[in-house]
């Protein structure tokens, strides 16, 4: 007779993924969450990354999002059987990471809390109040047998509480977001088992959504943990770093100092046709000046998410409105809200628009420009309606000036 318990345990064929003798991948696949932060598209997924390491104590290195906590216990069960966790270190609170904390909490009542003292305020906020906690700081080290924990802090990448687990025996780097992509893990794992060319653009929307507004956090981060020997880079988001670290540690690092390319961004709102022709004329002309790098997205299609990055990308920037009720276009101004808010660096901007009442359109982008401190190119440019001769000789000298200032760089 076959016990329910046996019966059980012939159905969990999991397969076992290590980063070390001792260290387990304990990651999951959403595929089903359509916005990330219930803001950010995510067609590729996201995986939420955990880890186990398995010595004289036990320690799992941050946890997943809660909807994937009956497979994710079914691992650790099926790694460590009856022993128990001794501790969570608890890198990033946010609850893609977090969020089987109070589970974890019900099956393994002894287990203490790893965290800094901000840590302890969050889990305050949004938990309870644990008593079995261990307060770590900048260098504190935590024994665990053969391996010891290296914490280091580095706050708002993404969050105040921000810190990285740094294990000295095999150099591996939990570093919580940073260096994070969006994108499932489709089979590969590790950076050497799968196609980067995917992980191009998902991990660069993932940096500029989710980290792009901490850019001088990033960077000092970068410098911190150059002093680290790290032979790799287990994140919370994406493919684990062993064979080409510089691959990530590079991008990371163009994107949060503003290194931008010679291209152009022009956004535009159009409900008839008119501003969207306007945007039309600037472009051309851009590419007649030999820049290849155009890209113009219609604000009432194109998600911010994809235009923020490409804004961490090209250093122009044309943006286009009609007058909506005497206003902004409003999907435009959604977009330029997101602008403001993650706030990128060093950006050439021009601006035009198109109105039939009394405009409102450019009017509102004149108060974008002050407010993000780019430097104007040209003056800006207002059609009534159909482009006529001489504002589309206009449009061609903002892009002539766009064009100047992007070729003498
Ligand atoms: Fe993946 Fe900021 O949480």
């Amino acid at each position: 007779m076959v016990t329910l318990a046996e019966n059980i345990t012939t159905l969990r064929i999991m397969q076992e993924i290590k980063l070390s003798e001792d260290i387990y991948y304990l990651g999951c696949n959403d595929r089903k969450t359509n916005l990330f932060e219930n803001i950010w598209p995510i067609p590729y997924g996201v995986a939420y990354n955990s880890y186990l390491i398995v010595d004289e104590k036990i320690a799992l290195v941050d946890t997943i999002e809660r909807g994937f906590i009956d497979d994710y216990f079914d691992k650790i069960d099926e790694i460590i059987g009856d022993r128990k966790i001794d501790y969570l270190i608890i890198n990033h609170m946010e609850p893609d990471h977090s969020g089987a904390l109070k589970a974890i909490m019900q099956k393994y009542p002894d287990i203490i809390l790893v965290g800094n003292k901000k840590t302890f305020d969050f889990i305050h906020s949004f938990y309870f109040d644990p008593t079995n906690i261990l307060q770590v700081h900048d260098n504190h080290k935590l024994e665990l047998g053969k391996h010891t924990i290296n914490f280091q802090m580095i706050p708002m990448v993404h969050w105040p509480e921000t810190m990285v687990s740094f294990e000295e025996k095999t150099g591996i780097l939990f570093s919580g977001d940073a260096f994070g992509s969006y994108g499932t893990l489709d089979g590969g794992i590790f950076d050497d088992e799968v196609n980067l060319e995917f992980y191009e653009e998902e991990s660069m929307r993932y940096f500029t959504n989710i980290v792009g507004k901490y850019c001088p956090h990033t960077q000092r981060a970068i410098k911190k943990l150059k002093s680290l020997d790290i032979k790799m880079i287990a994140a919370t988001h994406g493919p684990i770093w062993r064979t080409d670290l510089d691959w990530i540690l590079s991008r990371y690092n163009k994107w949060s100092s503003y290194d931008l390319e010679t291209g152009v961004v022009i956004l535009y709102g159009s409900m008839y046709g008119n501003t969207q022709k306007m945007a039309e004329v600037i472009a051309r002309q851009i590419a007649e000046r030999g820049i290849k790098n155009i890209r113009i997205y219609d604000a009432s299609k194109m998600h911010p998410s994809y235009i923020i990055s490409d804004l961490f990308k090209y250093k122009g920037f044309i943006v286009g409105s009609p007058a909506y009720n005497n206003a902004l276009f409003p999907n435009v101004q959604t977009v330029l809200s997101t602008i403001e808010h993650m706030a990128p660096k060093n950006h050439y901007l021009g601006i035009f628009g198109n109105y039939l009442w009394s405009g409102g359109g450019v009017k509102n982008l004149k108060t974008f420009a002050e407010k993000i401190k780019w430097e104007l190119v040209y003056d800006p440019i207002e059609e009534k309606g159909a482009l006529r001769t001489d504002k589309h000789e206009e449009l061609i000298k903002l892009a002539n000036a766009m064009a100047d200032k992007l070729l003498e760089e």
